[in-house]
């Protein structure tokens, strides 16, 4: 079997203290079911330890209230090779939120590039190897794709998502090992589109298939440091699957998140420097 090696990972997160579900932009999303801000913090809590106890650095971006999705620092912006584009929102409910992450970026000494094209940064944007792989469909433009291929001189190459519970990537697509070498990454096939999956089959021909449960509980939306990996309790095949291959998966209950339409990967925002 394989042995796996962790590489020390640098994030950004940012606290639910002011969450809450008050719009509907996702299927996950109902307003009028209730959600609780403590329950949210205490999950994202034990997310945020288990980053620190793995030696991993995490950073924190202060919360604004009335914008509640602002815990999904996944879609904040996307930092590749230092460089950071930022995000422009899809929905005006969240288009404040791409500013506020540039300005913590800049504020922190980053160099940021602001996006002219839309995108939800890495919630559509994942990094494998040396290639970028970029979500459309619902909410990132195509466009973006190749505004951030000029930007970073890298492939970008376009997956289109076609099933509105799994609308960004991170939803339906796990970058499990990011070496060069050996990229590995897990997918749920029925999010995308044919030519997509066709291009997936292609180049990632060892893939991890994900079931239709795994999906559900939004396993793929899981966090890897290329050997220890946070997964959603209930997708029970997709870590037997991970051990298999010699991962180490670790349950962390992220329910509240959820019913925002989001897990473990969405509240963490990867610099990649
Ligand atoms: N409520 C948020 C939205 O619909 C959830 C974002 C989840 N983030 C992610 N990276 N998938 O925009």
């Amino acid at each position: 079997m394989t042995t796996r090696t962790s590489t020390p990972r640098h994030y950004l997160m940012c606290k639910p203290t002011f969450f809450e579900v008050s719009y509907e932009i996702n299927p996950w999303m109902d307003v009028t079911r209730e959600t609780s801000a403590e329950l949210a913090v205490q999950q994202w809590e034990v997310l945020h330890q288990t980053f620190l106890d793995w030696g991993h650095t995490v950073e924190l971006i202060d919360p604004i209230p009335g914008l509640p999705d602002m815990v999904y620092a996944a879609n904040g912006a996307t930092v590749v090779d230092g460089l950071v584009y930022s995000a422009k929102f899809r929905y005006p409910e969240r288009a404040a939120e791409g500013p506020a992450y540039e300005k913590w970026f800049a504020d922190h000494g980053y160099v940021t590039q602001t996006a002219e094209e839309v995108n939800e940064g890495e919630g559509d944007i994942l990094m494998v190897g040396d290639v970028i792989l970029g979500g459309s469909g619902f909410r990132t433009d195509p466009a973006s794709h190749g505004e951030l291929a000029r930007l970073t001189g890298r492939e970008v190459l376009t997956l289109e998502l076609v099933n509105p519970h799994y609308y960004h990537l991170d939803t339906a697509l796990t970058v499990l090992d990011s070496d060069p070498a050996h990229p590995l990454i897990a997918y749920y096939p029925p999010a995308f589109s044919p030519a997509s999956l066709a291009l997936l089959e292609e180049r990632y021909p060892d893939a991890i298939i994900a079931t239709d449960a795994d999906a559900g509980h939004l396993g793929l939306n899981a966090v890897s440091d290329g050997r220890r990996i946070v997964v959603a309790p209930g997708a029970l095949h997709f870590a037997e699957a991970l051990r298999a291959r010699g991962f180490e998966p670790h349950p962390v209950d992220t329910s509240e998140l959820l019913k925002g339409g989001g897990g473990a990967k969405c509240c963490t925002l990867e610099i990649r420097r």
